[in-house]
């Protein structure tokens, strides 16, 4: 079963929280709380020892926290010259990029003991665990996520990699980080627009697992996503929800063979809309997921497993929370997207794999879903 809180009955929030993902020997913690980057050497030291720590960081997240991060990191003895700053974006997640980073680190002269820190979103979360999965046949990383995404999903779980000109995240390896460390404070320099796409993903989690979560969201989700004024003990309770029932997939099933699908709740569709606009940030990843788990609610209610008052509270709370939840306007051929849903990596065996649900918090993996069910739900408004 996944791990369920009971959000009805009052409980008590705390601004620091700490989940562990259970891997055997490849266990590790989640610190979530505020004031963490400045606690990150010693939290480091604490499962690594002294080591030295090389930050990989882009160059928006630097202006706001990379030269603080660095100066922490050297007052404890952890870096010296060790910053390296990539651009900022998804095209920064292909070859040149990969190249480029390796390069830099063989530059510097790293060893096998050299931890390598990602500071930011996903982005540099999954180039970084990627680096740190190849070079020198495997090294040690710790990832620092500043987005609300990546807190919630992308620094947990080991999977990283970088995109293929054929398509997103082809390339990539399973390497666990050694540590995650979320200091909320850095939400508050986060564009509202990132946050609330990051929101997406942490509703996703009261959909696909735990109907009292949602009903939490729906309760507390603004709190969230206020920027400067939102509720640090709220988003700390949301992102330890969040990272908890991550850590319970990802440990049942590590290498995505079975259950951890269920994380994909709206992926399929999401990744479909994404490819259409080339990733050319007219719409975020969260703000596809946003329509992805609508259309799959959409489909789940179509096929007869979901009621249609379900379908309606999700569209209602995405909408409340800034998210889009309709494709109407967006001149995206219903055909084209069939298609690029045929080449996402989750076919298989030339079947396409649709997470689907029989309400709120009761998701399951279909594979035989007719064309004709999903072009239906595609062409809804
Ligand atoms: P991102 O890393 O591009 O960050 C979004 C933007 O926010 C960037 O411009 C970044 O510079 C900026 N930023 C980051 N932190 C900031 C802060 N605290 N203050 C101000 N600006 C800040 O995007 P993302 O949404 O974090 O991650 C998307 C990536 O994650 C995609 O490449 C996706 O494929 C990947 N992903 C991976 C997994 C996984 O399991 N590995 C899961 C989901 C998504
Ligand atoms: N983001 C989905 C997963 O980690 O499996």
């Amino acid at each position: 079963m996944c791990p369920q809180t009971n959000f009805d009955t009052p409980f008590g929030l705390s601004s620091e929280s700490r989940v562990n993902v259970d891997l055997g020997p490849r266990s590790y913690p989640i610190h979530i709380g505020t004031g963490l980057l400045e606690r990150a050497p010693e939290l480091i030291k604490e499962i690594l020892g002294d080591r030295r720590c090389l930050i990989v960081t882009d160059t928006t997240v630097q202006h706001f926290y990379g030269t603080k991060a660095h100066d922490i990191f050297t007052r404890a003895g952890l870096t010296k010259d060790d910053l390296l700053v990539m651009p900022t974006g998804e095209q920064t997640k292909n070859f040149s990029y990969l190249s480029f980073v390796l390069d830099n680190l063989f530059m510097k002269s790293i060893d096998r003991r050299t931890v390598l820190v990602a500071l930011g979103g996903g982005v540099i979360g999954d180039l970084t665990g990627f680096v740190a999965a190849i070079a020198l046949r495997g090294l040690d990383f710790v990832q620092i996520p500043t987005t609300l995404l990546s807190q919630v999903d992308s620094a947990v779980g080991g999977k990283t990699g970088i995109n293929s000109p054929r398509g997103k995240n082809l390339i990539g390896a399973f390497h666990q980080p050694r540590l995650v460390i979320v200091d909320v404070d850095t939400l508050k320099t986060l564009p509202t627009r990132e946050v609330k796409s990051g929101y997406a993903e942490v509703v996703k989690y009261g959909l696909l697992g735990n109907a009292s979560f949602f009903r939490w969201l729906e309760k507390n989700g603004p709190h969230i996503t206020a920027g400067k004024i939102a509720r640090q003990e709220i988003q700390v309770q949301a992102i330890r929800t969040a990272c908890a029932m991550k850590a319970f997939y990802v440990t049942e099933d590590e290498k995505d063979l079975g259950k951890r699908a269920l994380l994909n709740l709206g992926h399929t569709f999401a990744h479909a809309f994404e490819t259409l606009t080339n990733y050319d940030g007219s719409i975020l990843h969260g703000e596809a997921v946003a329509m992805g788990l609508v259309k799959a609610f959409q489909l789940s209610h179509r096929l007869g497993f979901c009621p249609p008052a379900d379908v309606e509270r999700v569209v209602t709370h995405l909408k409340a929370m800034g998210l889009p939840t309709s494709l109407s306007g967006r001149g995206w051929p219903v055909e084209h997207l069939i298609t690029t849903m045929f080449n996402d990596k989750k076919v298989m065996d030339g079947e396409l794999t649709f997470v689907l649900v029989r309400g709120i918090g009761e998701a399951f993996v279909e594979n035989k879903i007719a064309t004709v069910d999903v072009r239906a739900v595609l062409e809804m408004p």
